[in-house]
């Protein structure tokens, strides 16, 4: 007798295995979201406040790095599932649908393909804008010594930086939108009768960070906080 031998099935192997990968690590990134956006919000109470809140991250050393290399994990996690489920789709079905009929998706859905490696872009831009290497977009010096604010006013003070991250935003509240709702289905959190409360709930969540982070471009640019 002929006996088959079959690989294992891991939890990376499945669709459902991929998509719940997708939710968790999309949960724990939509968490830094709203955290950073807290952080972000006390551009409103003055330099020290920023300053010393950014200080006191910094102080934090191994566990500011700890935090770093999950955040960092999750996003590369999330953008290999999401490629992985990619090809797979594609593997099964090399020759696309004539006619396509979305029935159970919404703009938010078939626009996730355009904000995720937009929001990708934008995370790199960020970074590079404000972290590492810190490049002064405009005509000012980067201070890399730690004064926070001062690099938020000089960064935000350049119009097209602004509309820059306003667009960045606003596309971050759509995907978000979207994977908060997608991610109640995943993880069955999803039931008919409190559907539309729970949407209702990631729309105003999305709705919060998007407003929280454009708030501080556009009240820079006002001439607001200075
Ligand atoms: C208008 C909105 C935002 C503002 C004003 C802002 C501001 C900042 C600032 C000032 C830093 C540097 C902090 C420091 O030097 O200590 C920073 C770091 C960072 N931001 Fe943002 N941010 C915004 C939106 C976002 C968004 C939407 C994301 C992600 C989707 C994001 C991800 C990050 C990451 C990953 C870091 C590096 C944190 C670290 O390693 O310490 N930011 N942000």
């Amino acid at each position: 007798m002929r006996i088959l031998m079959q690989n294992e099935l891991t939890l990376f192997d499945t669709s459902i295995g991929k998509k719940a990968v997708m939710a968790v690590t999309g949960l724990v990134l939509f968490g830094f979201v709203i955290g950073h956006m807290a952080g972000n919000l006390q551009v409103y109470l003055g330099p020290d406040q920023l300053n010393g809140y950014a200080s006191k991250l910094r102080d934090l050393g191994p566990l500011l790095w700890g935090v770093r290399v999950v955040i960092g994990s999750c996003v590369l996690l999330h953008l290999t599932m999401v490629l992985s489920l990619y090809w797979q789709t594609w593997g099964a079905r090399p020759v696309r649908y004539r006619v396509r009929h979305y029935v159970a998706t919404n703009y938010a859905a078939t626009t996730m393909w355009l904000s995720g490696p937009l929001i990708l872009a934008f995370i790199l831009y960020h970074l590079a804008h404000f972290t590492y290497p810190g490049i002064a977009m405009g005509n000012y010096e980067h201070n890399a010594e730690g004064d926070v604010f001062t690099n938020v006013i000089n960064g935000f003070s350049v119009p097209w930086v602004s509309a820059l991250y306003v667009t960045a935003q606003l596309l971050l509240g759509l995907h978000l939108y979207h994977g908060s709702w997608s991610l109640l289905q995943t993880l069955g959190l999803n039931h008919p009768t409190v559907n539309q409360r729970r949407r209702t709930v990631a729309r105003a969540i999305a709705a919060l960070v998007v407003a929280g982070n454009i708030s501080i471009p556009i009240s820079v640019l006002a001439g607001f906080v200075k």
